[in-house]
């Protein structure tokens, strides 16, 4: 989902871009992950691929950590040998949920979950195989060309009535339109380290379902309910929204703005 929109951000910027899949580039193989950057020797690597399925990392923890720590860890290794510059995406998963104002970069992390666990472990592979690095989370991303929650609420809302939806859980929800643009402009900017880079504002997963509901002009009524009765495998964050302190960092634009881009693209598509 972020890798195509960042194809589209970097092409528009006028960037020459290599848009490498798994079978081009396959994060759990370390020869493949070479051979990748050594056909193309990039001025920039950014990384948007990863083990994103949170619920099926916590039974297969050692197949996420191949991906999301060590496949992320040869790439940087590969690019930092060819002098090029590594652009890391993470997570907000990174964090336990504990605190009640916006996760800034050099909060505590302490993951809840195995996709958390093998992200942080990801981040710090690449800060340890690449000093020219940017780690840049980010969360709760919707935009076309993936499975995401505002398209699956969408989808469902066109077929039911009412629909449930956790209202104990808040974050950053985040555009790839707004987010692909900054991780372009990270790439080619010289600022290393952490950056925490999310949609403006915060809201629960049931705000952000109503709010998607209302712009689409649909009735489905949205009740609210909480991760105690919704039980999945693997734990959330409670609060997961992200701030940041560094001045260097792009801010991204509010979540609305980015919900309302996403829908306005959504209508053209169809
Ligand atoms: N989605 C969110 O809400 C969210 C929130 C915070 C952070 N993030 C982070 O943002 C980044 C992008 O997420 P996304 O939502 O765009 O994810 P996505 O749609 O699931 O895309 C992940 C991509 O990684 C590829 N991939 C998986 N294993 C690979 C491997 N071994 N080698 C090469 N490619 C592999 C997948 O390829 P296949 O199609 O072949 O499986 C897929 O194209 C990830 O780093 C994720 O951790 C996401």
């Amino acid at each position: 989902m972020l890798g195509r929109r960042v194809v589209e951000a970097a092409r528009a910027g006028g960037y020459e871009v290599a848009a490498l899949g798994r079978a081009e580039c396959d994060l759990a193989s370390a020869p493949s992950v070479r051979r990748a950057v050594g056909e193309h020797r990039p001025d920039a690597v950014i990384n948007c691929a990863a083990w994103t399925d949170v619920d099926g990392a916590e039974e297969h923890e050692e197949g996420a950590l191949a991906v999301n720590a060590t496949g992320a860890g040869e790439l940087a290794a590969a690019a930092c040998a060819l002098g090029a510059r590594v652009v890391h995406v993470s997570t907000d998963y990174v964090f336990d949920g504990s605190k009640r104002s916006p996760w800034v970069e050099d909060d505590p992390v302490a993951p809840l979950g195995a996709y958390g666990r093998t992200k942080l472990a990801g981040e710090r592979a690449v800060a340890a195989a690449c000093a020219d690095h940017a780690i840049v989370r980010t969360a709760w991303l919707f935009g076309a060309g993936g499975r995401n929650f505002v398209d699956t609420m969408l989808d469902l809302g066109a077929k039911r009535e009412e629909v449930a939806v956790v209202s104990d859980q808040v974050g950053s929800p985040t555009w790839t339109g707004h987010l692909a643009p900054a991780l372009v402009e990270l790439a080619a900017a010289g600022a290393t380290g952490i950056f925490h880079l999310a949609g403006g504002g915060s809201c629960s997963w049931h705000e952000l379902c109503v709010a998607a509901y209302r712009h689409a002009g649909l009735s489905t009524r949205v009740e609210e309910t909480t991760s105690a009765r919704f039980v999945r495998p693997a734990p959330r964050p409670a609060y997961s929204v992200l701030g940041t302190e560094r001045v260097e960092s792009p801010r991204l634009p509010a979540w609305r703005e980015g919900l309302a881009g996403h829908l306005a693209a959504r209508a053209v598509a169809a």
